[in-house]
């Protein structure tokens, strides 16, 4: 069984002759520890697709599975959403989002004094993190003071402050030049494969992805998950 199974997922934004379908029968299993890409043309539904699974957005049709509790049929089930998004989700944004009146440790702290972790704990957390992240050096810094890149590993080091389940990541690496956004997708990597954390990440770059078990490619709100599209991919014409 896999951490995310999602079975004839639909999303559809409006109604009568404005409707957008913006997601179609999206079917997909994932492993705890797999690395999954998400390819496609801008406005084929891939935010959409990680806003439902980040149980931010609500479908329209299909079914959730999500570390064994059914979260989404047809309606959310009665789970508590919130506590499953704090505890077992991490979501890293196309820009890093931190918190600019915070310093890197506070921006840390803060997903981890919301789930209760004691104040020495979370200490000693957010430095590991930030050690893991290469960006412990910055650690008493507001995020104004750090590089693109530097920021970017610290909200991936926020993300993973709850040692969540699941990441899901909004092309992390779009404000990123070659780089540095190779190395927080190799961060990615480390991550997926040292804690058993899936990870999905949606990305324009296919030479970003190289080694990752799943790519999964959306046009029009439709999937397809094939190493054909991969090999037949030509990113120019995004
Ligand atoms: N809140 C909304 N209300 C109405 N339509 C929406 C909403 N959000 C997204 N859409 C539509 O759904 C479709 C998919 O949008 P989505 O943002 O998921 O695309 P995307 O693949 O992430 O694109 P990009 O690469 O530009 O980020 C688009 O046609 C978009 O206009
Ligand atoms: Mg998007």
């Amino acid at each position: 069984m896999g951490i995310l199974e999602i079975e004839g997922l639909s999303k559809t934004f409006g109604t009568g002759e404005l409707a957008v379908h913006a997601l179609q029968d999206i079917s997909l299993c994932i492993s705890a520890g797999d690395l999954a890409a998400l390819l496609g043309p801008s406005g084929s539904g891939k935010t959409t697709l990680l806003l439902c699974i980040s149980l931010i957005l609500e479908p329209t049709a299909g079914t959730i599975i999500f570390d064994d509790e059914t979260i989404y049929s047809n309606g959310w089930t009665d789970i508590d959403l919130r506590r499953l998004r704090r505890e077992k989700i991490g979501f890293v944004f196309q820009t890093p989002n931190l918190i600019p009146f915070l310093t890197v440790r506070e921006n840390i702290l803060f997903p981890l004094e919301l789930v209760g972790v004691n104040r020495h704990k979370a200490e000693a957390r957010a430095m590991e993190l930030l050690e893991y992240m290469e960006v412990a050096h910055r650690s008493n810094y507001l995020p104004a003071f750090l590089s693109g890149g530097e920021q970017q590993r610290v909200s991936v080091a926020r993300a993973l402050a709850n040692k969540p389940k699941l990441i899901l990541a909004d092309e992390p690496t779009a404000a990123l030049d070659t780089v540095r956004g190779k190395k927080v997708m190799e961060l990615l990597k480390k991550i997926a494969r040292e804690h058993q954390t899936a990870v999905i990440t949606v990305t324009h770059d296919v030479r970003m992805i190289e080694g990752f078990d799943h790519v999964y490619h959306l046009k029009d709100g439709q999937l397809n998950s094939s190493s054909d599209i991969l090999f037949n991919y030509d990113p120019s014409r995004q």
